[in-house]
């Protein structure tokens, strides 16, 4: 028996204003990281495809390339074409159809992506810890926690799925896209903060402004924060917690979207 609600929103019409909110959020989100794959591949993909590792260098802050130091460059082109595939990988993990239509494929997707994440996670702490390649330290200290997270929310996906805990696996599925996300999410939300104060307030070239340090840990807890509170209203009766939610959520989208046209028309855009 369903117990009568005092929410002035039905249930039903915010559970689907709610899914049609995550829906518009995931469309956001597909077509920035799309573009973040294009620019990996037409950035550093074609560099190294034709030898060129010095023009990895052609953008400005990041250093990929350093004459002499091979077994570094070598893990430098293994993190970021990897970056592509994990990319790609998250997204077609996380779309309904294809996965309930061939679990098969699904079971194999994921099984590379998780290896995967966790080569990046362990590549890329090489590369801060033993190669020294970060801007300022808060910076490292932050995308070490994001490698961190990335291995612990792995482990867990991939141990509720083997012992067939589907809804534990689920949850830990989309917090593992989250994290595995924060990267591309700090290059979003910087430009996405750029475009809308138009200007870099609060930053600083090494990264250690105030807005820099919220936006670098931000880049992967507010989407966790934002993922809880979405399971939550998910799960709660109460209609009108689920409308505010999906409000939340559109308002989250059009951040995004600011972000993602950013990162296109500024960052990525010009050098390929
Ligand atoms: C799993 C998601 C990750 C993706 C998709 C990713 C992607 C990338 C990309 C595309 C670059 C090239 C930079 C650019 O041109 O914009 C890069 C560089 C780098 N990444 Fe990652 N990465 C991930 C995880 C990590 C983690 C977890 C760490 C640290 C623990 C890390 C540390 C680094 C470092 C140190 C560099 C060198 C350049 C810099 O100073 O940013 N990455 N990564």
């Amino acid at each position: 028996m369903s117990i009568p609600s005092s929410s002035p929103i039905p249930a039903s019409v915010g559970a689907t204003a709610l899914r049609w909110a995550g829906v518009l959020w995931f469309i956001v989100a597909a077509v920035g990281q799309i573009a973040f794959i294009g620019f990996i591949l037409a950035f550093y993909g074609v560099r190294t495809a034709t030898g060129d590792f010095a023009r990895w260098n052609d953008k400005p802050l990041i250093d990929g390339y350093i004459k002499g130091d091979d077994a570094g460059n070598i893990v430098f082109a293994a993190h970021v074409l990897l970056a592509s595939v994990v990319t790609l990988g998250g997204l077609m993990q996380m779309i309904p159809a294809p996965r309930r239509k061939w679990p098969r494929l699904h079971r194999w997707t994921g099984r590379a992506f998780l290896v995967i994440a966790i080569f990046m996670a362990l590549s890329g702490a090489w590369l801060a810890v033993v190669r020294g390649t970060y801007l300022s330290v808060i910076s490292a200290v932050a995308i070490l926690i994001n490698g961190l997270l990335i291995l612990i929310f792995a482990g867990l996906a991939w141990r509720h799925a083997i012992k067939r805990r589907f809804e534990q696996h689920r949850r830990w599925a989309m917090r593992t896209f989250m994290v595995v996300s924060g990267v591309w999410f700090l290059r979003v939300g910087l430009m996405g903060w750029i475009v809308v104060n138009q200007g870099p307030v609060g930053m600083t070239n090494d990264m250690s402004g105030p807005a820099d340090v919220v936006l670098t840990f931000g880049s992967y807890l507010i989407p966790l924060a934002f993922l809880e509170l979405y399971g939550a209203a998910e799960r709660s009766g109460d209609g009108l917690r689920k409308a505010l939610t999906a409000a939340l959520i559109v308002v989250a989208s059009a951040f995004t979207a600011t972000g993602v046209f950013g990162t296109i028309a500024f960052m990525w855009g010009p050098y390929v």
